[in-house]
């Protein structure tokens, strides 16, 4: 991530864009697609460390883009991101297009820098993520299904949130030179879960424990998974989908390390009904 931002700095390039780059991606989140992508590299033999550390990097770059342009006005509308004031907030909006923009770009440029001997795995990492991203499944469907007078919840959280799980498992496994194919479900499973966990955050918490704004689902009147199965509903359901999400990983030699994985970012995610004092 620090070689992509630094490839973006030139003393010829428009100062603010070249600092709202780095806002947008410094300090990050949790990170967790980019854990994933590199956990199942790892447990697929990761026999190119660099090509697992760009596809990483890559699929990051585009999460950061995708939230500097979700917080827009014209979108959510959002202050706050991981923190602190989001990108429009920050800069402008006209320099937060920008940036989103200039992410989604530089993920692809961090892609197709490959050595000549891995150019077949770094063409199909292209193409995974562009999938993932693009129309008609990736996030750009997803948040099109929000300019929809009848939203179909199902396609619009695979493409919402899922997209970029299904691209963290399929891209692991093409970095260490497996077949995307069977990492489809556990990456669609794991983006499952995380949405109902996203679900519940925003209910569960408070805006200082998330670092953006709360009750941003009922706020924009969007589907969700409390609304639909209640708060023990949904926690239910994010068990139950955890459980199937370990159930599928394809065998490879680090099985079970890939499976402790899962079962620690879901204890991460999961919000703790204990401790809550909003519902
Ligand atoms: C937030 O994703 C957007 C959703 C798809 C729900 P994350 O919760 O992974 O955001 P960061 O990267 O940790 O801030
Ligand atoms: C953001 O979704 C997902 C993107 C595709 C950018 P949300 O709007 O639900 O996520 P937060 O709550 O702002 O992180
Ligand atoms: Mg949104
Ligand atoms: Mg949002």
């Amino acid at each position: 991530m620090s070689r992509a931002i630094a490839s973006t700095k030139s003393p010829d390039a428009p100062p603010k864009l070249t600092e709202a780059l780095e806002y947008a991606v410094f300090p990050g989140g949790a990170r967790i697609r980019p854990t994933i992508l590199t956990t199942v590299a790892l447990a697929c033999g990761d026999d190119a460390p660099e090509m697992t550390d760009r596809a990483a990097a890559a699929l990051e770059l585009i999460h950061c883009g995708s939230l500097v342009h979700d917080d827009l006005p014209c979108f959510d509308d959002a202050d706050l991101r991981r923190g602190k004031a989001s990108v429009h907030r920050a800069f402008s909006e006209p320099l937060s297009v920008l940036t989103g923009d200039s992410l989604i770009v530089l993920a692809f440029d961090v892609l197709s820098r490959q050595t000549p001997a891995h150019s077949e795995r770094a063409l199909e990492l292209i193409r995974i993520l562009s999938r993932q991203t693009g129309p008609p499944y990736g996030i750009c469907a997803g948040q099109g299904w929000e300019s929809e007078e009848k939203i179909n919840l199902s396609s619009y959280h695979r493409s919402k949130t899922g997209a970029l799980f299904v691209a963290a498992t399929q891209m692991g496994a093409v970095a260490a030179g497996q077949d995307a194919e069977p990492w489809y479900e556990l990456g669609a499973r794991i983006g499952e879960a995380f949405q109902v966990a996203d679900d519940l955050r925003d209910v569960m918490l408070d805006q200082d424990e998330l670092g953006k704004p709360v009750g941003q689902d009922d706020l924009h009147a969007r589907p969700n998974a409390v609304a639909e199965f209640g708060v023990s509903g949904a926690m239910q359901r994010l068990k139950d989908i955890l459980g199937g999400a370990i159930a599928s990983i394809p065998s490879c030699p680090g099985e079970a390390q890939l499976a402790r994985m899962v079962t620690l970012q879901a204890q991460k995610i999961t919000p703790n009904i204990k401790k809550t004092s909003r519902v």
